[in-house]
């Protein structure tokens, strides 16, 4: 009885992310393609603007160039760099509040998928006065945003592409997803530059996200011909890119490659949703306080793994999207092939496979709110049982 009703609000959810109206954003793409953004900035007329960060790019140099190009271009601008990492409502509610004070008419956001969620979320405020419920749920906005302007700094969440924001409750710490389709930012800038400065760990995490969404929306049931151009557009990058750009920070062809990726798999799932890898990973979040992208790396190959037969053809096609299935070779090899290549990508670098503190105690609760989470947002390829998500979950304590 209760697959039914999964079933029949899964095929709601899907209906109703399809019909959402959306304004595909305009792309600039390649290094320095944030400072051709900041030009755009002032043919649009703009003369004032505010710049969302967090405190850490706030006082690194790269905003430099940004501040630079818009200074030159006339248009005056302030920063705002109180976002912290899972965004919480009173930072967007400052952040609001300068917008209103300073008189800006427009939001640049440099960061990576908490600046970038945030940022939306500012936007929409200034124009939609409300509580944090009053944003909850989807296509809750009755005007425009501020418009909005996007820098990711990492290749991942796909943050800068997607209709949804996730913000924390200050007070019951509850992470509200808030879904409309006029967050997705104007104008976005895909640029390498801006993103050579990822320190390792960070590239590794991030890109396991971006893989994440990709693979969960190719196997979604809401996918269509067009999410999965996308998602195995971004597959194929991630196979060729994850690891140089992990390797050598500098490589410019492998951060042009993943900035990519994440967009592409951001355009993916915004469309599809993802899976019982992102149930479980933010479970992992919420109570080990797990990175998002490390979280995911952890229970990946395993979920792709536990959904046994019914996965196999399209794994087997991603197989050969990232090059590792040979000619004639069965469906259920290529798919074992894939989800060990995950593995070894995980292995070589260097991923954590345990979140810290997580009791066994935890491990009910888990599973109980990957299964809610899966059943009523996510088009799932096969609902699992209890039992086989706690064999999953019981898997990251003895990893
Ligand atoms: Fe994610």
């Amino acid at each position: 009885m209760k697959i039914l009703y999964f079933k029949i609000r899964a095929v709601l959810v899907t209906w109703l992310m399809r019909l959402l109206p959306r304004n595909p954003p305009i792309v600039f793409k390649g290094v320095n393609s944030a400072l051709t953004l900041c030009e755009q900035v002032a043919v649009l007329g703009y003369t004032k603007v505010i710049i969302a960060t967090d405190n850490f790019l706030g006082g690194s140099g790269i905003l430099d160039g940004i501040k630079a190009t818009l200074t030159k271009q006339g248009v005056e601008y302030v920063v705002f760099d109180g976002i912290l990492p899972d965004p919480a409502f009173d930072q967007v509610q400052e952040g609001e509040a300068m917008i209103r004070t300073q008189r800006c008419q427009a939001v640049i956001a440099v960061g990576g998928g908490s600046v970038l969620d945030a940022a939306k979320m500012m936007a929409m405020l200034h124009t939609n006065p409300g509580s944090l419920e009053s944003f909850d749920g989807i296509q809750k906005c009755k005007r425009p945003g501020l418009p909005l302007f996007a820098i990711p700094t990492t290749a991942g969440t796909g943050s800068e592409i997607t209709l949804a924001a996730v913000i924390t409750d200050p007070v019951s710490h509850r992470k509200i997803p808030i879904v409309d389709s006029k967050m997705i930012p104007g104008y976005i800038a895909l640029d390498a530059e801006i993103m050579k400065g990822m320190p390792p760990g960070i590239t590794a995490a991030t890109g396991m996200d971006a893989l994440t969404h990709a693979v969960e929306s190719y196997l979604s049931k809401a996918s269509t011909s067009a999410t999965e151009e996308h998602a195995t557009a971004a597959v194929r990058l991630i196979f060729k890119y994850q690891l140089r750009a992990f390797k050598e920070g500098g490589d410019m062809e492998a951060r042009d490659g993943m900035a990519l990726a994440a967009f592409y798999a951001g355009a993916a799932f915004t469309r599809t949703s993802v899976g019982y890898v992102h149930g479980i990973a933010h479970q992992l979040g919420r109570l080990c306080g797990t990175p998002h992208g490390n979280a995911n790396a952890m229970v990946l190959p395993e979920v792709l793994a536990a959904y046994g037969e019914c996965v196999h053809q399209r794994l087997a096609k991603l197989a050969d999207v990232a090059g590792i299935g040979e000619p004639g070779e069965g469906q259920a090899s290529k798919a074992g092939k894939f989800i060990q290549a995950i593995v070894d990508m995980r292995k070589d670098m260097d991923l954590p496979l345990q979140p810290k503190d997580l009791k066994a105690s935890d491990i009910p609760g888990i599973v109980d709110e990957a299964i809610a989470e899966a059943g009523s947002l996510y088009p799932v390829p096969r609902y699992m049982s209890e039992a086989e998500l706690t064999t999953i979950v019981n898997g990251l304590r003895a990893a």
